[in-house]
């Protein structure tokens, strides 16, 4: 069974999309370890309730790539195949890129490279865009950047604001994400 470390740092919703499909037949795979650079990320909590490993790993005035290399040291005892970058609010460290090359995974709610960053809805709204959604790609040393393994689209409706559109957006993550991980686990990528 491949093994997956996911990454978080808040609200976990990606995280327990992943973990529901799982259980419930949609996607071969277990989660060897939850670890949040965030002590009071929920999916913590979410996770130690699932009977999961749940690490809590802060990152807070740690450079990056010396929390990188602690993030590959906890990793390394769980034979981690596959590292999911669910709503990790962190750049990515080189140790960790190089410890496990084209073997981490991150989503972005845009339709990248169209808006990377922060308040990325807000970006869209302002932009005027009539569509927007969300991509998941492999992760490189860049921001949001990295090839595109599967992305959805949702349009952007008169009268939204950022949170009605990054929901609309949280519906589809919670799909292709876990297409985007069978994709890469299948080794047809
Ligand atoms: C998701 O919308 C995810 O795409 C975004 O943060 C949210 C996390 O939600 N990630 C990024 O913006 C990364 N650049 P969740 O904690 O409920 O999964």
């Amino acid at each position: 069974m491949k093994r997956l470390a996911v990454l978080v740092s808040g609200r976990g919703s990606n995280f327990e999309a992943i973990a529901r499909n799982i259980r419930e037949g949609r996607l071969e795979a277990e989660i060897a370890a939850v670890v949040a650079n965030n002590p009071e990320s929920p999916a913590l909590q979410t996770a130690a309730a699932l009977g999961l490993r749940a690490i809590s790993l802060p990152s807070k005035g740690i450079e990056t790539d010396t929390y990188a290399r602690m993030v590959v040291e906890t990793l390394a005892p769980l034979s981690i195949d596959l590292i999911i970058l669910a709503g990790f609010m962190r750049r990515v460290g080189e140790p960790l890129l190089e410890a496990y090359p084209r073997r981490i995974l991150n989503i972005h709610p845009s339709l990248l490279p169209a808006f990377p960053g922060l308040h990325v809805q807000q970006q869209a709204l302002d932009y005027g865009v009539k569509f927007s959604g969300c991509t998941v790609h492999f992760v490189d040393a860049g921001l949001d950047t990295g090839p595109i393994i599967q992305q959805a689209v949702v349009p952007v409706l008169p009268g939204d604001n950022a949170d009605t559109l990054a929901a609309r957006i949280l519906v589809e993550e919670h799909k292709i994400y876990t297409e985007a991980i069978a994709m890469v686990l299948s080794g047809k990528l």
